[in-house]
């Protein structure tokens, strides 16, 4: 989907019915062979199924924002609420974050993922990409791609064109038995990803993408393009041979939409591939949230009127790790943790009154399955953990990174480091003597995401992206200056994709241009996946500190364990910014002083019922003065420590 929303306009009103023609409710079904086929009837206004016309109700869920242990949870209650069919991205980042080593176990396992859905009864429409946006890092493209200077990504440039088939000749041939007419259950395939909404407008790309396509899935299966409700992104982003669709929510005229969609696709199938069940947060937004009641009315009438409709998003799940993207309209604003979504289920896959009412709709359409919903998971509020300092990121170099640093004159970005993710420290030493406040200034905006400084390991403040380009350093000629860079996510939607981590370009301090760097690539996960900073510590823990230190330190704690593997949720009250673990699994970013996200899912799965819960956390500005932090049964992702 795409952060933009129309202007509100009213809701739907009876007009509809006249002006968009009927679909597929008078089809008279022609001779029914018994072979699976899937296909468009462009006589008949819609999607062939076996032969019989097939309308779909379909909801978006993203497999790589959910543990693996909770699909089938979360499908059966897809399933359960009356749905046909699940629409699904596959992140090429997630699956290839190193070129050429491809990961698809675990959590990454995608064929078990439609075998899974397959199980439940549910069709899938599957969205490969490459690029998909999905408020995913980088929009699910590998930030490797980025390793060639002003690659244009999303064209037909050669590199990127052959990174592209590389990953489709990797990809496509997995999926392919799943096609419906091979005995699977996807029924249609999105080719790239409202790509009228991209500057580029490359039909030569697209092209290629169809040929790839039609080589690796064959001819006839159902190829089809989405894009924002706007004659340009429709112009843009359709190609002939891939059937048009669009995407609209309830601030939406449905006649007006499916208007437009009847310009490009005169005949076939009415579809809304993302109908806006609620929406997206960034670091300092409310948490976003849709009218229940406009979700289903404005549903009710699309089915009445027979078009397909999927529900974006039906289960958001979570953003774990790095993996949040970010958007850059004004200024760089990256996406909360949770991908909550306000969506029917909730992001620990609860149902909501939203499903509910949604499942009242669809009974009145279809036969829905008999049976209870599935009840929420359950959850358990594990209480209090009290942290102890573990050290500063300066100070534990050997630990988190074995293999030093990498000279240079001039900063390098994450990407010239090949370190793609996370956190980068960048040292050299001042100059000059500071004795007054000195600028420390970013000229072209060139800190990405967000810097911490410190002068011989006392914290000076930070630089941030678009919003602080300045700050003050003191301190003598040759005292350390440590700069530890965050990448907070990269642009997964619009012309600046292209988002280089790091320092971007040179600081200036006070008259001086900073030179002469030690970079350090920081393999923080690594270290705490092989154990560190719990293992060996048991008998040797920390004294807590009167006065929490500032700037980027590690704390750890452990919870004990008590029999149970609960959902629960982490809050870090009092906490300011940062990253946090369990068990050496990265839960993703908190950061409670801007909101609205105040907890962190925490799957069950993750905890132990009989080893000592290994937490840990990375605060990167100022940790409170009680080091504790809180296990709820509850989430709460409304909330601001600064607005309230
Ligand atoms: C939606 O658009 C149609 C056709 O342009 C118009 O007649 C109708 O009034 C609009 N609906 C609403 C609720 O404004
Ligand atoms: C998918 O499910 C159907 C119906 O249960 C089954 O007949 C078919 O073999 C399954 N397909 C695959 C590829 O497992
Ligand atoms: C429902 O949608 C209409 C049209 O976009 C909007 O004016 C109205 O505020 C929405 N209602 C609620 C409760 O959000
Ligand atoms: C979040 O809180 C704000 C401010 O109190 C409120 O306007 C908004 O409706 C809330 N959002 C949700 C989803 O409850
Ligand atoms: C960071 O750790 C180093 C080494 O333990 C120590 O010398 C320094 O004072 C620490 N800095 C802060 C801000 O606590
Ligand atoms: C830096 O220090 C100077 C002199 O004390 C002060 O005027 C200025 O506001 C400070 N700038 C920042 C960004 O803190
Ligand atoms: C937590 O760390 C301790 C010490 O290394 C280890 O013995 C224990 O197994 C870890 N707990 C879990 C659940 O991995």
């Amino acid at each position: 989907m795409s952060p933009r929303r129309n202007p509100a306009d009213m809701a739907m009103n009876i007009v509809l019915l006249g002006v968009v023609s009927l679909v597929c409710l008078a089809f008279n079904g022609a001779l029914v062979s018994g072979e699976r086929s899937f296909s468009i009837d462009y006589t008949n206004n819609c999607f062939l199924k076996d032969g019989k016309p097939f309308q779909y109700i379909s909801g978006s869920i993203h497999y790589s924002r959910i543990p693996q242990y909770y699909w089938r949870d979360r499908l059966l209650k897809m399933y359960m609420a009356g749905l046909n069919a699940v629409q699904v991205y596959v992140p090429w980042n997630f699956h290839e974050s190193v070129q050429g080593v491809y990961s698809f176990t675990g959590d990454r396992d995608l064929v078990h993922f439609l075998d899974l859905a397959n199980q439940t009864g549910l069709l899938v429409i599957l969205r490969p990409g490459p690029y998909i946006c999905a408020e995913w890092e980088m929009g699910g493209l590998p930030a490797w791609l980025l390793q060639k200077p002003n690659i244009i990504l999303r064209s037909s440039d050669p590199d990127y064109s052959q990174a592209v088939s590389n990953w489709l000749a990797v990809l496509l041939p997995k999926v392919k038995p799943w096609l419906y007419t091979n005995g699977g259950n996807i029924i249609t395939v999105q080719v790239e990803n409202e790509y009228g909404s991209y500057f580029a407008c490359d039909y030569n790309y697209m092209r290629q993408l169809q040929t790839l396509f039609h080589f690796f899935l064959g001819k006839t299966t159902v190829l089809f393009t989405t894009d924002g409700n706007t004659d340009k992104e429709m112009t843009c982003g359709s190609l002939e041979g891939l059937y048009a669709t669009v995407d609209f929510g309830t601030d939406t005229n449905i006649t007006e939409a499916f208007k437009r969609q009847r310009r490009f696709e005169p005949r076939g199938p009415l579809v809304n591939s993302e109908f806006y069940t609620g929406w997206l947060d960034h670091w300092g937004d409310w948490h976003a949230a849709v009218n229940t009641q406009n979700v289903t009315r404005m549903l009710g009438h699309m089915l009445a009127i027979g078009a397909n409709v999927n529900m974006y998003m039906f289960e958001g799940g979570t953003n774990f790790g790095y993996w949040n993207g970010a958007d850059h309209d004004n200024g760089f604003r990256s996406v909360v943790t949770s991908y909550d979504y306000d969506a029917p289920l909730s992001e620990a896959g609860d149902p909501t009154e939203k499903l509910l009412a949604i499942r009242d709709v669809i009974k009145q359409f279809r036969d829905i399955p008999l049976g209870p919903m599935p009840p929420a998971t359950p959850k358990f509020a594990y209480g209090f953990v009290t942290l102890t300092k573990v050290g500063n990121i300066s100070g534990l170099l050997d630990t988190i990174s074995p293999t030093g640093p990498v000279l240079s004159q001039y900063p390098l970005t994450f990407e010239e480091m090949k370190q793609y993710y996370g956190y980068m420290l960048y040292r050299t030493t001042l100059p000059r003597e500071l004795a007054e406040p000195t600028p420390l200034i970013s000229p072209l905006n060139g800190v990405h995401d967000r810097a911490y400084v410190s002068v011989n390991g006392v914290f000076q403040g930070l630089l941030q992206r678009d919003t602080a380009l300045v700050m003050n350093v003191t301190g003598k000629q040759g005292d350390i200056i440590d700069i530890i860079v965050e990448n907070m996510g990269r642009v997964n939607f619009g012309s600046k994709i292209n988002d280089y981590k790091g320092i971007l370009s040179n600081l200036i301090l006070g008259r001086d241009v900073l030179t002469d760097w030690k970079i350090y690539p920081l393999g923080i996960d690594g270290a705490i996946a092989a154990g560190w900073p719990h293992s060996g510590r048991q008998h040797s823990l920390p004294v807590p500190q009167k006065e929490p230190s500032a700037g980027p330190t590690f704390y750890m704690g452990t919870l004990p364990p008590n029999g149970l593997a609960w959902d629960t949720f982490l809050r870090l009250y009092h906490w300011t910014k940062g990253q946090v673990w369990i068990n050496g699994v990265n839960l993703g970013r908190y950061w409670p002083a801007r909101g609205p996200q105040q907890t962190l899912y925490v799957p069950g799965p993750l905890i132990s019922t009989t080893e000592p819960n290994n937490i840990t956390v990375l605060e990167l500005e100022r940790a409170p003065i009680y080091l504790r932090v809180l296990f709820m049964d509850r989430p709460q992702l409304n909330g601001t420590a600064e607005k309230s």
